[in-house]
């Protein structure tokens, strides 16, 4: 445990994360004796795990965090996420709960109804980090109770009057090492991975991206009253959540770039990943599918890629395909393996080909991104949701 004394004349503790992170909600340093009273110090009234508090200061950055998938990872706020951990813990053993509490709400991992928990991935768990290590969510996170925000700028120690401040955190700056702390993978209980963005990252062909560069995008509005600066980084945290709120789909939309043309007697088709990582990326259930009609001169329909199901054609599926030990397709979380991946890879530009009747005068192609295939979102009991509908990312046009 260390000890630093800083500019505000208090003595702060940091204190280290628990390494069993199943079990251990924060450590918290025993409070240093010498601490004035909250009467005496303003700095010490102000809840620093309360993301409203940060609103008078720091307004445009808490009002771009609430609309966040951030700010909705515990089960009271994210549908998706309440089912399957249900699910979850019905088959698999209650003690699921805290596994995904290490990183849905990281400063309650092993307290899952807690109001803290339900803050899911607050200010704190991430500017009240003083260290990333090994492992993963809660265990990989080093909070410090010293109640400095560490940010990405330096700061004398007294520049707020409600928290301490500091020199610039490396593991907020280089843009991805806090974020791989719970994005790097994740396995499931028998051992296979389900999860891979940050690995997915490595892969890619320009070794300086980084996710703060695509997820958290300059916004040219300072970032609250006590701003210094005239924009700041965007705390939306952009996914494709974002399609499903109404307002952000154009993020989606970029991952992909999609071409169509007619070459000779073929229909071919071009996508191009623009993401950082695997394209669809994270959560294993997502699921990416192309269709395309073909009409005569006349408009009448002549061919379409595929009729009732698009599994009749695999090659226009973009997902995961996890199998139990008997090779049948289930859930991520109960797999034994990962049959097949026909996602695009990082960088990847897939041409896909396909025969049309010669008859064929135009071709609409389109791309629809599902968040939950058809059979997981029955599973879940989420059919009827609005999750549960596709939203077209990407259109095309051939002709000849
Ligand atoms: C290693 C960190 C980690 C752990 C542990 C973890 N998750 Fe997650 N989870 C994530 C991240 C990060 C995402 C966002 C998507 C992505 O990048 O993988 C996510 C997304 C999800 C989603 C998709 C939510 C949506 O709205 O589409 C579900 C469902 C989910 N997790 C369920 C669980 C359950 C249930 C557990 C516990 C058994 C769990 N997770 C444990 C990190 C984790
Ligand atoms: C009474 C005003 C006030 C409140 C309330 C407040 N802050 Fe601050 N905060 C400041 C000031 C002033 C700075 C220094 C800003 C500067 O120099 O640009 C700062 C800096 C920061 C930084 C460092 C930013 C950087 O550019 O490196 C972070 C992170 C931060 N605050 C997080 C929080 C969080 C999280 C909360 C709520 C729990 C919060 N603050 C509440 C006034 C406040
Ligand atoms: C998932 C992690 C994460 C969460 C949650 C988070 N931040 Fe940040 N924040 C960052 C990172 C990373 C940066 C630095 C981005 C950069 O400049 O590269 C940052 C930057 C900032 C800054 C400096 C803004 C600027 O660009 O000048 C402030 C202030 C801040 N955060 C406050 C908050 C507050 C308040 C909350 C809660 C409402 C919050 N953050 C939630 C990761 C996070
Ligand atoms: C403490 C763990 C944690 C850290 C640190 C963290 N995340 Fe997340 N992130 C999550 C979880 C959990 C989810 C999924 C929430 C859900 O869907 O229920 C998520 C979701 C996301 C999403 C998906 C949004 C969507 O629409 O599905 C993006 C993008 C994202 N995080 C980016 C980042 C970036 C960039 C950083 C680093 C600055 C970061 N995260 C740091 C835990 C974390
Ligand atoms: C070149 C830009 C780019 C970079 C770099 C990048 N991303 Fe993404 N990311 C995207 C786009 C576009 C999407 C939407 C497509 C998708 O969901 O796969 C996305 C989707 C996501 C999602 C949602 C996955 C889900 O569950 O549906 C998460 C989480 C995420 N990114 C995290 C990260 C993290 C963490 C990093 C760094 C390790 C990173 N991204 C780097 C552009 C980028």
């Amino acid at each position: 445990m260390n000890v630093r004394i800083i500019g505000l004349g208090l003595a702060l503790v940091v204190a280290c994360g628990d390494d069993d992170a199943s079990t251990a909600a924060t450590t918290r340093a025993a409070e240093p004796t010498t601490a004035p009273t909250a009467a005496e110090n303003p700095v010490a009234t102000v809840d620093l795990d309360d993301p409203r508090t940060c609103a008078t200061c720091h307004a445009a950055v808490v009002e771009e965090w609430e609309r966040s998938m951030h700010a909705e990872a515990h089960q009271s706020r994210d549908p998706i996420y309440a089912a399957l951990r249900t699910l979850r813990i019905e088959r698999q053993g209650p003690q699921v709960a805290g596994q995904c509490g290490t990183c849905h709400h990281p400063l309650a991992s092993s307290e899952p109804e807690s109001p803290l928990a339900a803050l899911g991935v607050s200010c704190r768990s991430c500017h009240g980090v003083a260290e990333v290590r090994e492992g993963a969510g809660h265990a990989a996170l080093v909070f410090a109770d010293d109640r400095v925000m560490r940010g990405p700028h330096d700061l004398r120690a007294d520049a707020s009057p409600a928290h301490g401040t500091g020199p610039a955190a490396a593991h907020l700056t280089d843009g991805k090492t806090l974020c791989l702390a719970c994005h790097r993978e994740a396995r499931n209980p028998q051992g296979v991975v389900t999860c891979n963005t940050g690995n997915e990252l490595a892969e890619h062909a320009d070794a300086s991206a980084t996710c703060t560069g695509c997820h958290m995008p300059t916004v040219e509005t300072p970032s609250g009253a006590v701003s210094t600066r005239t924009s700041h980084r965007s705390h939306a945290f952009l996914g494709p959540h974002a399609a499903w709120e109404g307002s952000a789909a154009d993020f989606l939309r970029s991952a992909v770039a999609m071409n169509a043309r007619l070459d000779g007697d073929a229909l071919v088709v071009s996508l191009e990943n623009r993401s950082g990582h695997g394209f669809p990326s994270g959560y294993p259930g997502r699921l990416v599918v192309l269709q395309a009609i073909a009409k005569d001169p006349s408009g009448a329909e002549v061919w379409r890629a595929w009729r009732e199901e698009a599994s009749e054609r695999p090659e226009v599926m973009l997902t995961q395909v996890y199998v139990d030990a008997e090779g049948q397709p289930v859930m991520a979380p109960f797999a034994t393996a990962m049959a097949r991946d026909s996602r695009l890879r990082p960088n990847e530009t897939r041409e896909l080909r396909f025969d049309v009747p010669p008859t064929t005068a135009t071709v609409e192609v389109s791309l629809r991104f599902f968040l939950l295939p058809p059979k997981a979102s029955q599973a879940l009991g989420l059919a009827q949701s609005p999750l549960a509908a596709p939203r077209v990312i990407a259109e095309a046009r051939a002709t000849r």
